[in-house]
This record gives structure tokens, C-alpha cells and sequence, in this order.
């Protein structure tokens, strides 16, 4: 199994997360791609799972500059694709998940599993839950 992740992180977490989840997939044999946005393009569609990650921006937002011209870019690819979704987030109530996850289900991707939303940086049990995010993604 292919899994692609492409995160944007402005102070780490987002990119912890993502290794986590990274840690957990290949421990269940995926292969599996880390890219920051910046380098990512429409052809990382090309895999079993694409996973996005993007932290609680703006107000409930995704970050404006980078993650949210690329999801634009592959909004209109992502019929019958499956995605899995996660962030870290501050002081909401992962309102900006919710959002972003409805959106994408609109747009035609099936969630492989139930985004995941983990306050400030992971650690303890909430990095056991990005493994298992990752794990449960490749499993
Ligand atoms: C400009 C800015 C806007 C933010 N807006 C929200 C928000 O609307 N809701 C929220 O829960 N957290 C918000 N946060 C907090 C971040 O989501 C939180 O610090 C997160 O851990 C950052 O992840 P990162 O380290 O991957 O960048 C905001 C942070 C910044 C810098």
C-alpha cells in the first residue's frame, strides 16, 4: 500500500503529527511519502491513500498562503479518492476539521478513516493516537 502525507506545520506540530502517523503506517508495511506542501503538487493523488494535514488557521481556517491554494489545485481530482485528514489546533473546538473534512466529502473523496485533531503538539497518549491514525489508515 502507497500512502502520500503532505502537511504545512508553522511551529512543528502538525509536522510531528505527521511523522507519527508516518511511524504507525510504515509499521504495518506501507510505503509511505513525507512532503511539506511546499513541495507537493496534484500528482501526489497518485497513491492508495492521500493523507492531508494542516493545523486550525486564520479563524477555523486552513493556512491561506500555502495548504489552501493546494487544496484548490486538487479539489476537483479527488472523486472516489481516498484521503485521511488531520491537525493540530489551539484554543477552538476543531470546527476548522469539521469544515475541512464535509468539504472534501463534497468534493467526492471517501474518508478512509475519521480525521484526527490533536491539541498543540502531540505527546503521550495523543502520539499513540497518531500512530494508530496512521496504523488504522494503512491496515
Ligand atoms: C495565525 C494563527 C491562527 C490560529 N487560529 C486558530 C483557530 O482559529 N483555532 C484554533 O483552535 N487554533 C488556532 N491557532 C492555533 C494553532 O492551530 C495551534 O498553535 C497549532 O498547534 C499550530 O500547529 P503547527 O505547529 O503545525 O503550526 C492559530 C494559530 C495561529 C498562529
Amino acid at each position: 500500500m502507497k500512502i502520500n502525507i503532505v502537511y504545512w506545520s508553522g511551529t512543528g506540530n502538525t509536522e510531528a503529527m505527521a511523522n507519527l502517523i508516518k511511524e504507525g503506517a510504515q509499521g504495518k508495511g506501507a510505503a509511505v511519502t513525507l512532503k511539506n506542501v511546499s513541495e507537493a503538487s496534484a500528482a501526489d493523488l497518485n497513491c492508495d491513500v492521500l493523507v492531508l494535514g494542516c493545523p486550525s488557521m486564520g479563524v477555523e481556517t486552513l493556512e491561506e498562503s500555502e495548504f489552501e491554494p493546494y487544496i484548490q489545485s486538487i479539489e476537483t481530482q479527488v472523486t472516489g479518492k481516498k484521503i485521511a485528514l488531520f491537525g493540530s489546533y489551539g484554543w477552538g473546538d476543531g470546527e476548522w476539521m469539521r469544515e475541512w473534512s464535509e468539504r472534501m466529502e463534497n468534493a467526492g473523496a471517501t474518508l478512509a478513516v475519521e480525521s484526527l485533531i490533536v491539541n498543540d503538539a502531540p505527546s503521550g497518549g495523543s502520539a499513540d493516537e497518531c500512530r494508530a491514525f496512521g496504523a488504522l489508515i494503512a491496515g
